[in-house]
């Protein structure tokens, strides 16, 4: 099943009243309750509200064990919707709730972060982290709808919408020169409102167009992955030495990794390797992985869900929109991009 995006949150009431459900949950965190339930409210019949600790640490089956608990006291059954309000964080987790919540509830993602509105709440993948391993547990489960409105980005801490300007880059990469140059024009902060939401809706588009191709992974979808094999690794890292570093920092981080790998050993042309790490000096600071332990980074890459024992695999560009994915990587040359990495 496809996913339905729809744009501002007045598309929510018609929706509610056209599918009657028996309860309505609103998952929220402490951020999504205080800047983005208020903006929803006045449109929301009765509704429950459960509310969850924010960050990336809580996205365990702890937390998932506390909002099934609560959707039980509190009388949910299988005709009940969860509304997930918030980051990436809130609809991975959220959705993978309402996935296994009595073998699965209906659930509708409204994504307050730009991460989630451009990614993580598009194409119907849940997950939640597990014995520090990124997204590894979790299922293909489509939201009903996915209800996309800028106004909540009002309040979205500078450093995230930063950090998340990665993903919008990774898009970029993987379409073409055009909106690659788009973004190497200035810092993503600096784009006026009406360019961001520009962009922001591109990235949504070209996002939508290719899980709708392959949605369970098997193949085109799979060049999402660009820069993701280092930054899972990095922020599972970061997760056993209980450091914090945001999903969108390690992917930028990833991003001018594999591009290493892709200029140094295949064929990215050197142009386009420096622009990619230009980019990275317009909108983030040098990074300091200086001590990071390179073996340890290996091990996490094959544990990693699109990895095996034997294989560490990588979406490697080649030109602005033309990749090779599944494309085998050795240890050297991993290793060697890491050294690039954490002294560029
Ligand atoms: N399922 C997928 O396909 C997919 C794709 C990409 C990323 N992800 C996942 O998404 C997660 C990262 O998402 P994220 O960057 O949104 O992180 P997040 O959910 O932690 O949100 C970032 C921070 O912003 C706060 N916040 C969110 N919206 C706000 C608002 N409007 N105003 C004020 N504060 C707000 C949150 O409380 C949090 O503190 C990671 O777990 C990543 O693995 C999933
Ligand atoms: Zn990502």
């Amino acid at each position: 099943m496809s996913t339905v995006i729809k744009f501002g949150l007045n598309a929510l009431p018609p929706f509610l009243k056209s599918r009657k459900y028996s309860t309505l949950f609103v998952l929220v965190d402490e951020n999504s309750k205080k800047h983005c339930l208020p903006l929803l409210k006045a449109l929301l019949p009765a509704h429950q509200v459960v509310t969850i600790k924010s960050g990336e640490r809580n996205k365990t089956l702890k937390t998932c064990e506390f909002i099934w608990e609560v959707l039980l006291k509190k009388n949910a059954d299988r005709n009940s919707l969860i509304l997930n309000l918030g980051g990436g964080v809130i609809t991975d987790m959220g959705a993978f709730c309402a996935a296994t919540f009595m073998r699965g509830i209906d659930f509708v993602n409204i994504p307050t972060s730009m991460l989630a509105m451009t990614d993580a709440a598009i194409g119907g993948k849940t997950a939640i982290d597990f014995l520090n391993y990124k997204n590894m547990i979790g299922s293909f489960t489509t939201p009903q709808l996915v209800c996309i409105d800028t106004q909540f980005l009002k309040t979205l801490p500078t450093k995230h919408l930063v950090a998340s300007s990665s993903e919008i880059f990774k898009h970029a990469l993987l379409q073409n020169k055009n909106e690659t140059n788009t973004l190497l024009k200035k810092p993503f902060l600096l784009f006026s409102e009406s360019e961001k939401l520009a962009i922001i809706k591109k990235s949504i588009r070209f996002k939508m167009s290719v899980v709708t191709l392959d949605s369970l992974d098997k193949n085109l979808r799979k060049q999402l992955n660009l820069g993701h094999t280092l930054a899972h690794a990095l922020e599972s890292y970061f997760m056993l030495y209980k450091k914090t570093l945001f999903h969108g920092e390690a992917v930028a981080l990833g991003l001018i990794g594999e591009a290493y790998i892709a200029h140094r050993f295949y064929s990215l042309p050197y142009d386009l390797f420096l622009s990619i790490v230009f980019w990275y000096d317009l909108n983030f600071l040098k990074p300091n992985i200086k001590e990071i332990n390179f073996n340890t980074m290996l091990k996490l890459m094959h544990k990693d869900k699109k990895n095996d024992p034997l294989a560490i695999k990588m979406v490697l560009l080649e030109s602005e929109g033309h990749f090779a994915i599944d494309t085998r990587v050795t240890h050297s040359q991993i290793k060697e991009a890491l050294k690039f990495m954490s002294d560029f």
